[in-house]
């Protein structure tokens, strides 16, 4: 059987922003198995295992995605109960409008390919730690992060547990000039 590798289209945080995101659990509501630091970042949608081919045709269809970047605001911290992770993600659960855009074309282009989506609603959110026991919601001061590109990632296992990698990267376009602030602000 050919190669798999495990791939995901995601938005990933620059380095100081990710930072700030694990800096925002205050100690009291730190619970489970933490997500290192350098593997923070919105999933848009997750492939699972891919072999070469498959990988080549997810990555032409993101190339030929042309859809704004723009901006989400994160304020609540919840555990998500099924798959028991712990998510920094919008207060009023939704999609700013630019990113629903974003979503829906790839998704688009992604089932035109032949790939299968999870037929879950998105949901945008960074997992902040796995394992996690139930915990009361709680909002946080907002953080607000801008993307200006999205990337490609593969999940990688070694020694020291899993790592995020970037393969490769594609620019959004501007966000409309004089948009209004993102949906979810307080
Ligand atoms: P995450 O931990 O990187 O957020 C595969 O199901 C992966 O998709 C999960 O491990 C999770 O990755 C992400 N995910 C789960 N539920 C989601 C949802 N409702 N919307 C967007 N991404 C989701």
């Amino acid at each position: 059987m050919a190669a798999q590798q495990r791939l995901f289209l995601a938005l990933q945080p620059d380095a100081q922003v990710r930072e700030a995101l694990r800096r925002s659990v205050p100690a009291a509501m730190r619970v489970g198995r933490r997500v290192p630091t350098d593997n923070l970042h919105l999933t848009l949608h997750f492939l699972g295992g891919c072999n070469g081919e498959q990988q080549q045709a997810l990555c032409q269809v993101a190339s030929r995605v042309q859809a704004r970047g723009g901006q989400i605001t994160l304020s609540r911290l919840a555990v998500w109960r099924g798959p028991r992770v712990q998510v920094l993600e919008p207060w009023s659960g939704r999609v700013p409008a630019w990113l629903q855009a974003l979503h829906h074309a790839l998704g688009r282009g992604l089932e035109g390919a032949g790939f299968r989506l999870e037929s879950r609603r998105y949901q945008p959110h960074v997992t902040l730690a796995r394992k996690c026991p139930p915990h009361p919601d709680a909002r946080l001061a907002p953080l607000r992060l801008r993307f200006q590109d999205f990337v490609l990632m593969v999940s990688e296992s070694g020694p020291g547990g899993v790592t995020y990698r970037v393969v490769e990267r594609w620019p959004l376009l501007q966000p409309h000039r004089g948009a209004r602030p993102s949906v979810d602000m307080k």
